[in-house]
């Protein structure tokens, strides 16, 4: 619903949502709830014409308290233009262009992933960091080549494979000196550097590995990282299935209900970024 005329409804009964189709709207009850069944309640819905933008390429909030504030909703020409004004080192290059050719390639991270995730690094002057799910190494890589002299990434990824690859870039980016590798289970290196008294020592950490873990990730890396640090959690967004209440398959359960918990979780300041698949940013507080 992006051009043209469509309707937004407004909700008043959290249990039902919408789905749009074509520039329609239809209600439609969460899976469990009332089987099959679409209940419609005229009365409780506010439907209200979006105004017809040419090109645009912008969303607004149903509920009209945002001040139909309109936002932008990335398609792929829009998305290209994004990937036109990253700043990729070439050496970052070469890694997606062989990536793209190997089972997986879609779980990198995107150039203005890494590029933000290196931006947060050198904004926080961090020196000491943490990755957990490294495959072939697109996103440690982009967090590496900002660290300064005696800095140091731990990267954790339990496939063997795809660190042979990873250690190759580091090889040829000269940053091998920073990264500490770490094959096996995430949650065991993290575990093993609390117990070696690592805690409240690391300035950045980005997860993007296991979602059905994320809870658990999280916790681990608040003992981790020390105050003012910040936790970078990828895949927030999950496709917008998080979104979407028929959606209840395992992965996007944990998900939605790690960011729930965030929500309430007062240890930490957060922002949610809507790049890539959705990246939420957590300050210790
Ligand atoms: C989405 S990919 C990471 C992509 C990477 N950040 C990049 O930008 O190229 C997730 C990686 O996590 C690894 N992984 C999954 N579960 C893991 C676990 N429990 N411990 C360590 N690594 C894990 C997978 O093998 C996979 O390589």
């Amino acid at each position: 619903m992006s051009t043209g005329l469509g309707f937004v409804h407004q909700w008043r009964n959290p249990l039902i949502a919408f789905r749009s189709s074509g520039n329609y709207s239809l209600p439609i009850l969460p899976s469990g709830r009332g089987r099959g069944l679409i209940v419609v309640r005229p009365n409780c819905y506010k439907v209200k014409a979006l105004k017809s933008l040419p090109n645009s390429d912008t969303v607004e909030a149903a509920d009209d308290s945002y001040g139909r504030k309109e936002v932008i909703s990335v398609n792929s020409r829009l998305y290209h233009y994004i990937l036109d004004n990253v700043r990729e080192p070439k050496i970052l290059r070469q890694l997606r262009e062989e990536t793209s050719t190997m089972r997986g390639s879609q779980m990198q991270v995107s150039p203005d992933q890494a590029q933000l995730l290196a931006m947060l690094v050198q904004i926080l002057g961090a020196e000491k960091c943490i990755e957990v799910g490294v495959y072939t190494g697109y996103s440690s890589l982009s967090v590496a080549l900002v660290l300064p002299e005696g800095g140091q990434l731990v990267a954790c990824e339990r496939d063997a494979k795809s660190l042979e690859v990873a250690q190759r870039y580091y090889d040829s980016a000269g940053v091998s000196e920073k990264v500490i590798v770490k094959h096996g289970l995430a949650a065991d290196t993290l575990k093993s550097m609390i117990q070696n008294g690592e805690g409240s020592s690391y300035d950045f950490a980005f997860v993007d590995a296991d979602k059905k873990m994320y809870q658990d990730y999280f916790e681990l890396l608040l003992q981790l990282v020390r105050v003012g640090g910040v936790i970078v959690m990828d895949n927030v967004l999950w496709h917008g299935r998080v979104a979407d209440p028929l959606v209840n398959d395992s992965k996007t359960v944990s998900i939605r209900n790690f960011n729930t918990n965030l929500m309430e979780d007062d240890r930490v300041s957060i922002s949610m970024v809507p790049i890539g698949d959705g990246m939420t940013i957590c300050r210790k507080r």
